[in-house]
Order: structure tokens, then sequence, then C-alpha cells
């Protein structure tokens, strides 16, 4: 049996909805399926202003513009994050401010942001590591101390809960990825939320290439003009006619995935001496988006992936911390500047994770990795 690390998920009607979407003469964005799809994310999550955008990188980037990053701004971040996260706001000249992360959810320690803030701090990205929400109630209210701005990169946590709220529905601007990694897909994908009333009209000309095209739409105006900037972070209707399939079987997908988390929590539970797991806290609904352990030593962790590989069964390290790569490094950071996000990183492994995994996969994982596991500690 082989058991890759991830694999796309069909729900069911994505052809039948793509042949439709292809053949209704209309094809760009914020058409029929874009509408279907938000009207179906804020029925099931109450979101607020949601836009439809090309893929998750490009949510952040919309954020970071509607928010008016600029050069010289400091934004605060984990270290411990995918490279878009950081890139959103140095394409702006903005300056990375990297965070320590918390050893129970990898996400950013909330109680290490105040000593990082100066006056030029103008936000904080914080993310929702394997679809754990951060502390978005802690970060808010720092955030509302010191007048900043909360950017959320829910890339990974689309229908996670925080405290009975949806992620995504907190900060002032969230964002999802609807890659093909992640538990609903549009091939590439995205959505920006922007729940700060003010930005709102505005979003829509940021997202339309710097035009007021939306008032032509709504009868307001009969010719649209350029009115901002802006760039094209529109999804297309063929993507978004994917995605509805995907979000429809929401719940179900939920199901399964679930029992996925539920059979390697029992398996690694035994081993907890050795390896640790994250610990979630009251306040957080996951989504079962991925599994992660991070082992005792780092030659450990690098047995099991080799073992498991010679089994056919692909685990994965997870990010290379940001602080200590060489774009990184470019901003002053020396690896031991992070000493908790360095440490944990590099003996974190994530298991094979995807919807389609089926009892006979997931029991073929769990017997091989016992195997795996008693062959390193006994
Ligand atoms: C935390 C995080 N942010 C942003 C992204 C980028 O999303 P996308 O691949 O849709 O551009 C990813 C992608 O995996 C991610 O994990």
């Amino acid at each position: 049996m082989r058991i890759p690390f991830n694999k796309v998920y069909i729900a069911g009607d994505e052809e039948k909805y793509l042949l439709d979407s292809l053949y209704s003469g209309r094809h760009c964005g914020n058409h029929s399926y874009c509408k279907k799809v938000i009207s179906l994310m804020k029925e099931k999550h109450s979101f607020n202003e949601i836009f439809l955008v090309p893929s998750g990188t490009a949510a952040l980037e919309m954020g970071a513009l509607l928010a008016g990053i600029k050069p010289g701004d400091e934004v605060i971040l984990p270290s411990y994050t995918f490279s878009s996260t950081v890139n959103s706001i140095v394409i702006f000249g903005a300056i990375p401010v990297f965070c320590e992360v918390e050893k129970e959810t990898m996400n950013i320690d909330a109680s290490k942001i105040e000593e990082l803030i100066t006056p030029k701090t103008k936000m904080i990205l914080p993310i929702d590591y394997a679809g754990i929400s951060c502390e978005i109630d802690k970060i808010m209210e720092i955030a509302e101390k010191y007048e900043l701005i909360v950017m959320q990169d829910c890339a990974q946590s689309y229908g996670s809960y925080y405290k009975g709220k949806a992620c995504g529905t907190q900060a002032h601007i969230a964002t999802f990825s609807f890659h093909e990694t992640k538990n609903f897909n549009a091939g590439e994908g995205g959505a920006l939320m922007v729940n700060k009333k003010e930005w709102r009209e505005r979003a829509y000309f940021l997202q339309e290439k710097g035009t007021d095209r939306r008032l032509v739409l709504k009868g307001v105006k009969n010719k649209y003009s350029w009115v901002d900037i802006g760039s094209s972070y529109l999804l297309s209707d063929i993507l978004a006619a994917i995605l509805l399939a995907q979000l429809e079987k929401e719940d179900e997908v939920k199901e399964i995935r679930s029992k996925i988390t539920k059979a390697y929590l029992e398996l690694f539970s035994d081993y907890n001496n050795n390896i640790s797991f994250f610990q979630l806290s009251k306040n957080v609904e996951i989504n079962h988006h991925a599994f992660w352990v991070v082992f005792d030593t780092k030659e450990n962790s690098e047995q099991f992936m080799t073992l498991l590989r010679e089994k056919n069964i692909a685990a994965y390290i997870g990010y290379l911390p940001l602080h200590s790569s060489k774009k990184g490094m470019t901003f002053g950071y020396q690896p031991e500047d992070l000493p908790i996000t360095e440490h944990l990183a590099s003996k974190i492994v994530r298991m094979p994770f995807y919807t389609d995994l089926g009892k006979e996969g997931l029991d073929y994982c769990i017997k091989s990795m016992k195997e795996v596991l008693n062959k390193i500690y006994n």
C-alpha cells in the first residue's frame, strides 16, 4: 500500500458544476458560482464581507494593501509559518518582526507580542497552524491597546472555531486558502474576509484592478473608471464551481477527517514520554486539517520518517523557520534569536492526512507507525 502525504478529494458535484459554469457564458470573477460560494460560506459560518481571490497568497497581499502597509512599517508574526505570510508585507516594504511560538499549538505566543511592539508597529499577523486557532481574543486585546491592525492568516483553518466563533470572523481582516492541500479546494483559490466595516467598500475597488466597477454592477454609475490602487484579486467562476461542490460537503468531510485525528491521538498518546503533540484549549474547535508531533530528538524524527518511507508512507517535516532562512537572515536574524521556534521546528513531523485516506489506509498508517515507534523506542 502507498500512502501519500496529501491527496485531492473529489466531493461529488464538481464535474456537474464545472460544466455548468463552463457553458454559462461567464467565467470571470464575482459571477454566479462565486455568489453561491459566498452565500454558502456566510450561511454556514456567519462571515461578514467575503472576497474570493486566486489564492491564500493573493488574499494576504490584498489584505496588506487594504491595511495600508507601507515601507518601514513593522509587522509582528510567527517565524513558524509559510513564506506567503511574510511576503505579503515584505513586498510592500514592511519589516517582519518575528515572534516565538507556543509549544502546545505552534501558533504565535500571544504573551510575547507586547515586548516586540515599537512606534513603527502597524500590524500583528498570526496564523492558525494545522487548523488550530491562535489566541485571537488576546491578540485583538493587544491590538486595541496599541491601535494596531490584525490580519489573521487562516489558510489552514476554514471551519475551525474559537470561543464559538468561526476562524476568520474576529480579526480586522482574515484570509483563507483553497489550495489543493487544504480541506476544501478549488485547485488554487482563497478568500479575504473584511470584518472592519469601513474598509469593505474600498476592498471592492482593490479587488477590481483599482476601478469602481462595483458601482456599475450596482447600477450607481454607467461607466467605471480608475479610482484607487488595486490588482486582479478575483477567483474565476470556473474554480468557484469546484469550490462550491467541496464546501457543500463540509460536514461530511469534517466527520471523516475527525476519525483520522482520533486515531493519531490514540496512537501517539502511548508514546507521550518521548513525543508531544498539540494540546487544544477549551476555546478551540478544530477542522481536522493536519496532525503533527514533536519528537524528543531530531535523529528520532528523521528515523521515523525514513522507516515510514520504507513502508511507502509519506510523513513530512513542518515549516522551516523564516527568521533563520536565507531571506529571513537578510533582516538581521540569527537562528538563536528564536530558540523555541528553532528547537521545535527541527523535531516536528506531520502525518499523512487527507479525506480519502479511508479505513484501510488509516489502519495501515497506524499499524506501520506503531511498528516504527516500537523500533525506535524499545
Ligand atoms: C499559513 C499559510 N499561509 C498562506 C498560504 C498560502 O496559500 P496559497 O497556497 O493558497 O497561496 C499557505 C499555504 O499553504 C499557508 O499554509
